[in-house]
């Protein structure tokens, strides 16, 4: 098997949340039906927010919350209740909201110094997914957004992590923030049964068309799910520098 990949260009950024919301949905009553828990990394930054709140909205059927294991794609070095967490936004935009039991989120002890944050998060994988030494983690879904550089998670170019290729989970130093990252890594991401891009807005066109259409080798770019799904839901604004899709 490979890896099978669609790009889906949709005109407003409401419609792309909307589309988004009924990927996660359609996935999380797949998985839970047939395998009776759907895990899910979500991403962060401020793009997934219109997503979270719209799947806690009322107007999104019943979702089996209790069946969702959430987990995170990075996470800033920050306090979780720091206002750049990424589980702090998660929290606030979602898991408040919905009847998510306290257990089934794995949030990154970014209380902890990086490196043991990483530790302790590679850890809680290994023991959720029942994992024997060296084996990566599969997800059902992971989540993901793109930096105007191409970055994705906490994947950033000229980085440490760009080309870790053996550890799931990383504490990465970014030099331009001056601060750790603890980040999932390309052997657990290209482990996952879905992988979904969420892009909103002309600031990432160009990091776009870099990666989908000239082929860039972008942090982005090196998502490759091996037996996997890979879906790019890009609005029209994001995809404004695409030559026509076919
Ligand atoms: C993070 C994210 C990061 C994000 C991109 C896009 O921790 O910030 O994981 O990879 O997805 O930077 O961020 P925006 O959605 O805010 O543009």
């Amino acid at each position: 098997m490979s890896c099978v990949s669609e790009i889906r260009v949709i005109n407003t950024p409401q419609e792309l949340f909307q589309a988004a919301a009924a990927e996660f949905i359609g996935l999380a009553e797949h998985f839970v039906h047939g395998h009776g828990r759907f895990t899910v990394a979500l991403s962060g930054g401020s793009t997934p927010k219109h997503l979270y709140t719209l799947l806690a909205s009322d107007v999104v059927p019943l979702i089996a919350w209790d069946k969702i294991l959430f987990f995170f794609g990075d996470e800033r070095h920050v306090p979780p209740d720091h206002p750049d967490s990424n589980y702090r936004m998660a929290k606030e935009f979602l898991f408040s909201k919905v009847p998510i039991p306290p257990e089934n989120i794995f949030r990154i002890h970014t209380e902890e110094d990086a490196g043991t944050a990483a530790r302790i998060y590679e850890e809680t994988l290994q023991r959720v997914f029942k994992l024997k030494t060296g084996e990566f983690p599969g997800l059902d879904l992971i989540l993901l957004g793109l930096g105007p550089d191409g970055h994705t998670a906490s994947l950033f170019p000229g980085t440490a992590a760009f080309d870790e290729s053996s550890r799931p989970v990383v504490a990465n130093w970014v030099e331009k923030f001056q601060s750790y990252r603890i980040t999932l890594t390309y052997p657990v991401i290209n482990n996952a049964a879905n992988v979904m891009f969420l892009v909103s807005g002309g600031d990432k066109a160009s990091a776009v068309r870099q990666i989908l259409q000239d082929g860039v080798d972008l942090p982005a770019k090196r998502v490759q799910p091996r037996d996997g799904r890979l879906l790019w839901l890009l609005d029209r604004a994001a995809a404004g520098e695409l030559s026509k899709i076919d």
